[in-house]
């Protein structure tokens, strides 16, 4: 075998590729509706960045970092997620400083976990996410919830159901850590060794735990929505109300604690089964957090947001039939005669120009397993080039479907195309 891909990575070609670039593109777009800008942040970001924002009791930071030291000793590490990054880009460029708040970005791209890789988990996946920094209120945590839904509606998802739960104040938690720290010590003898620590680091990590036997104990532990400061607790319900009022269908999950350490009031997760009932875990996972600008050197600035994990998105998009057929091409361009190759380059490109794609083939070929080949690509139309109809400057156009064919002058081209595909509905040509 020769040389493949690292272990937990993926290629992505052909129909996923092209899934994979529809679901951004419909990102991009819903998130303008919401009046987001794009933000693109390095890959590579120092590991303070991660260390100090994502906290030191979360699996992502504690143990699933890609960190390493780079030429000039300096500890690097690929990102596990967008959110610690965009915060610090804020920071460095005092956005909050010069843009109108809350600051909306969004953002899609590559994120690296050293995971154990099974279905739709790997260690480089795609996320498209967003956060909305620089105003406290319920009002824009419902409104990213809101993103989100419109999101998956527009994808087609039927029925999306958020759960949602709020981890409440710096008050509420730390009280629900202290009763949860009790509660759990009563039993940690009979518990896992990674619960060993994180009752020491952080307790709500607990409840998290995947071990049956733990996951059993956390089903009977202290619940955080009785933990809330009346605050907190007002907060929460004021979202739930906002998401009620809009149409938004949510279920309060008390278990729903999330991997990463910024959070507070508000955080939310989305998860579809496939057909078969398969879970592939979270397609999309967010919060509010009020401490990760100030971590990292900034202002004392809260802020909201999620991501979506695109391999899962993509994958449930095709399990149900969401995905519809990929575009193929306009034109499989046909050279028939090794003369006609040079007249058939300069074609394809007046095709391009007129804004219809098109493919041409290096050689010519017989007509028979040519035309094979433009099936294969979803071709609508085959344009054909022969020594003879060029020289009396006129080719061969047929509709793949319908099977009928015209010969049109190459000096008409443009109006020939267009009346072709105004006709078979498939009218790429921009204006
Ligand atoms: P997260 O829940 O860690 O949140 O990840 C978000 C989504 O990324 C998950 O729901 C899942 O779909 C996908 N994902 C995570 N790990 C993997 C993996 N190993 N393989 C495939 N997909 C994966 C965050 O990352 C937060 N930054 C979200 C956020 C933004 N919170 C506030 N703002």
């Amino acid at each position: 075998m020769g040389i493949i891909a690292v272990k937990g990575t993926n290629d992505i070609y052909n129909e996923q590729a092209e899934g994979i670039n529809y679901i951004e593109e419909l990102f991009s777009a819903v998130c303008n509706l919401y009046g987001y800008r794009r933000m693109d942040t390095p890959i590579l970001e120092y590991t303070e960045v991660f260390d100090r924002s994502s906290g030191d009791s979360s699996d992502v930071v504690r143990k699933e970092m890609y960190t390493f030291l780079d030429k000039g000793n300096r500890s690097v590490t690929m990102r596990p997620e967008f959110t610690a990054g965009i915060a610090r880009c804020i920071n460095e460029h005092k956005l909050y400083a010069t843009e109108e708040l809350p600051i909306k970005a969004f953002y899609y791209g590559p994120a690296f976990r050293y995971e154990r890789p099974q279905l739709g988990r790997y260690r480089q996946f795609l996320q498209a996410g967003v956060e909305c920094v620089g105003v406290d209120s319920a009002r824009f945590d419902a409104e990213t919830i809101c993103l989100a839904v419109s999101f998956l509606q527009m994808l087609g998802f039927e029925q999306v159901k958020i759960k949602i739960n709020s981890l409440g104040d710096e008050a509420s938690r730390k009280a629900y850590r202290e009763a949860l720290t009790s509660y759990f010590s009563a039993h940690i003898d009979s518990m896992c060794e990674d619960c060993h620590e994180r009752i020491k680091l952080n307790p709500l990590r607990i409840l998290d735990c995947k071990v049956p036997h733990d996951h059993e104990l956390a089903e009977g532990a202290p619940k955080m929505k009785d933990y809330l400061t009346p605050e907190s607790e007002k907060r929460f319900y004021q979202t739930l109300s906002i998401l009620a009022d809009n149409g938004v269908d949510y279920e309060v999950d008390d278990s729903l604690v999330r991997g990463l350490d910024y959070y507070s009031e508000v955080v939310f997760e989305v998860s579809v089964l496939s057909s078969a009932g398969q879970d592939y875990g979270a397609v999309m996972g967010g919060g509010h957090y009020d401490g990760l600008l100030s971590a990292l050197g900034g202002p004392q600035m809260a802020g909201v947001g999620f991501a979506f994990g695109l391999e899962r998105l993509y994958l449930l998009m095709k399990d149900k039939g969401l995905l519809g057929e990929p575009e193929g091409l306009d034109i499989y361009l046909m050279p028939v005669g090794e003369g006609v190759l040079d007249e058939a380059f300069a074609l394809a490109q007046i095709v391009r120009s007129l804004g219809f794609s098109c493919f041409l083939p290096d050689k010519s070929g017989k007509l028979g397993s040519q035309f094979k080949k433009a099936e294969r690509r979803k071709a609508k139309f085959a344009l054909i080039l022969g020594e003879e109809e060029l020289s009396r400057g006129v080719a061969q156009l047929k509709n793949m479907k319908t099977q009928v064919q015209k010969e049109i002058n190459l000096e008409d081209i443009e109006d020939e195309l267009d009346e072709a595909f105004g006709e078979s509905q498939h009218h790429h040509h921009e204006e």
